[in-house]
């Protein structure tokens, strides 16, 4: 069965309440149920968790390995700072999309760099909670075909 690790950066704990004219009004336990329901559908297997703590995101990038077959992230503000966030998905080599609920390069310009972009398969930003909801698309879709291929050469 393919499992998938869902991850959300600082602040996005406090989504329904934080800014929702940039945000929205949905809240992360909306979305993570959200994703659950999807993957249930799918066959697939949803594990979220959030954290305020660069290091709790690295170690549970590290802990993916044995346990996932991607990663769908919105690294929040760690998108523009962590070479750490971006070091821990490389070395893990999990197929990984980015997502952003705000359009990040319509806003300001320290949002416009992100470091995990050169690493992970795409990004999905702009669509409020949607991105989740495409990005997971766009995961599963692409491990099934990776699943596929690897079927077919056996
Ligand atoms: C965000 C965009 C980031 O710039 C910001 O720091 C966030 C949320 C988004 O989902 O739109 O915390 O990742």
């Amino acid at each position: 069965m393919i499992s998938i690790l869902v991850l959300h950066g600082p602040n996005l704990n406090l989504l329904g309440s934080r800014e929702p004219s940039i945000y929205g009004a949905v809240t992360l336990s909306e979305i993570d149920a959200r994703l659950a329901g999807l993957g249930e559908k799918q066959g697939v297997q949803v594990d979220s968790l959030q954290s305020n703590h660069e290091g709790a995101l690295v170690d549970a990038i590290q802990s993916a390995v044995e346990r996932h077959h991607g990663i769908l992230i919105n690294a929040a503000a760690y998108t523009h700072t962590s070479v750490a966030i971006r070091d821990a998905i490389a070395a893990t080599k999990l197929p990984a999309v980015e997502v952003h609920l705000s359009n990040i390069h319509r806003r300001e310009e320290f949002r416009h760099h992100s470091y995990l972009a050169p690493i992970v398969i795409g990004q999905i930003c702009g669509f409020g909670a949607n991105s989740y909801y495409l990005g997971f698309h766009a995961l599963v879709t692409y491990l099934k075909e990776k699943q596929a291929e690897r079927a077919v050469a056996l």
